[in-house]
C-alpha cells in the first residue's frame, strides 16, 4: 500500500511504501528534513503529527520528554505511516541550514577507472550518518593529519555510503595519499558539509550540466538527486574528458541516457590539459559548447551547473555568459 506524507509548513509531499520509515521515504524523495543519527538515538528527527496515524518499525533509545509526548511527536527514523499523514517538520532549504558534522568513517572500497582518477567509497557508522545536500563538499581527514576537500559524488538519500572522485595531483598531499596509500579498512574523518553546488532549479525548467574530469562527482550527485525527485524537465549533460581517454564514467552517463526519457548525454574529448589555461583549451571548449548545447535554442533558457578544474570552469562560465545565459541561473563549482 502506498501512503502519502505531507510535511508542513513547506507542503512538500512524498509517497511512503511498506514499512519504510518516514525519514527513509523523505530522503529517497529528495527532501531534507532535520535529522541526526538515523538510528533512534539523538532525537533530532522529532516531528509533530498534525493528522494521520503512525507505527513504530525500528527500535529507538531516545526517550521523548513528557512535553514532547504531550505535543504528539514521533521520531521519523523509527516510525512509519499507517495512513496518509501530515507532519510538522523543520527542513533545510539551503546549505546554510545543514549543520557541520564531524564523523569517523572507514574506506570501504577504492578503484582507479583511469591512472589519474581514484573512486573512493567511504562508510560512516550506523549511528553517525552524514546529513548533506546534493552537490556539497566535505573535508576528508586522513592518516598523519593530511586533509583534502572533495565534492560528495553520491546522493543524500544514502547518508552512510559516501563516494568521492579524486584526481592524482602530485602537488597535493591528500590526493597523493588517497591514490597511493589509502586502502579498504583504513580509518578517516569526514568533516562538513562545506558549501559546493546545490540544486536551485524550479519546476520543469530545462537543466544543463557540464562537467570536466573529476568535476563529474558534484554533477553526478545533482543528477542522482534529480532522478530521485523524478524531475520532469529536460536534462542535458555534457562531459569533457581529459586527453587520451573516454570520460571515466561514460557508461553511467550512457545508462542515464538510455533509461530516462528526459535525459540527453553528450561527450567531448579535450586534446589539452583542462587544468592549464591556454588558447587551445578555450577554443575546444567554445566549439563543443556551441555545437553540443548552444546550437539548441531550447537550452538558451536552461539553468546551468558547471563543475570542472579552475581554468576550464572559468572558460565555460565565460562561454555561457557571453551567449546571454543569466548569471543568476549559472552555478559553478571548481574541482582540484
Ligand atoms: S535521527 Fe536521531 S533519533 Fe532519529
Amino acid at each position: 500500500m502506498t501512503i502519502e506524507v505531507k510535511f508542513v509548513p513547506s507542503n512538500r509531499r512524498f509517497e511512503l511504501q511498506g514499512n519504510d520509515t518516514i525519514l527513509e521515504a523523505a530522503l529517497r524523495a529528495g527532501l531534507s528534513p532535520n535529522y541526526g543519527c538515523s538510528n533512534g538515538n539523538c532525537g533530532r528527527c522529532l516531528a509533530k503529527v498534525v493528522n494521520g496515524s503512525t507505527a513504530r518499525v525500528r527500535h529507538h533509545d531516545y526517550v521523548p520528554t513528557a512535553a514532547e509526548k504531550a505535543a504528539g511527536v514521533v521520531l521519523m527514523c523509527a516510525y512509519t505511516a499507517h495512513s496518509d499523514l501530515q507532519l510538522e517538520v523543520l527542513e533545510a532549504d539551503s546549505p546554510d541550514d545543514i549543520p557541520v558534522q564531524d564523523i569517523p568513517a572507514r574506506c570501504k572500497k577504492k578503484h582507479h577507472p583511469t591512472d589519474d582518477i581514484a573512486v573512493v567509497r567511504v562508510q560512516t557508522p550506523r549511528t553517525q550518518r552524514l546529513r548533506f545536500l546534493s552537490g556539497q563538499r566535505v573535508v576528508l581527514s586522513l592518516r598523519g593529519g593530511i586533509q583534502g576537500e572533495y565534492p560528495i559524488a553520491s546522493c543524500p538519500c544514502d547518508d552512510r555510503n559516501l563516494e568521492f572522485h579524486v584526481h592524482r595531483g602530485d602537488n597535493n598531499a591528500a590526493s597523493r595519499h588517497i591514490h597511493s596509500r589509502l586502502s579498504p579498512g583504513d580509518h578517516l574523518h569526514v568533516h562538513g558539509p562545506t558549501g559546493g553546488l546545490s540544486w536551485h532549479t524550479p519546476n520543469a525548467q530545462p537543466v544543463v550540466f557540464v562537467s570536466c574530469d573529476v568535476g563529474f562527482a558534484a554533477i553526478k550527485s545533482l543528477i542522482e538527486y534529480a532522478i530521485n525527485i523524478e524531475w520532469e524537465g529536460p536534462m542535458t549533460l555534457l562531459c569533457f574528458g581529459a586527453p587520451g581517454a573516454a570520460h571515466y564514467m561514460d557508461n553511467l552517463a550512457r545508462s542515464w541516457n538510455d533509461v530516462l526519457d528526459n535525459f540527453s548525454y553528450r561527450s567531448s574529448l579535450l586534446t589539452v590539459d583542462p587544468r592549464h589555461a591556454c588558447e587551445k583549451l578555450d577554443e575546444e571548449l567554445r566549439s563543443s559548447v556551441h555545437s553540443e548545447l548552444l546550437a539548441d535554442a531550447d537550452l538558451h533558457h536552461a539553468d546551468v551547473y558547471i563543475s570542472a578544474p579552475g581554468p576550464t570552469a572559468c572558460a565555460l562560465q565565460t562561454q555561457f555568459l557571453t551567449h546571454g545565459i543569466e548569471a543568476t541561473r549559472l552555478w559553478t563549482d571548481i574541482c582540484s
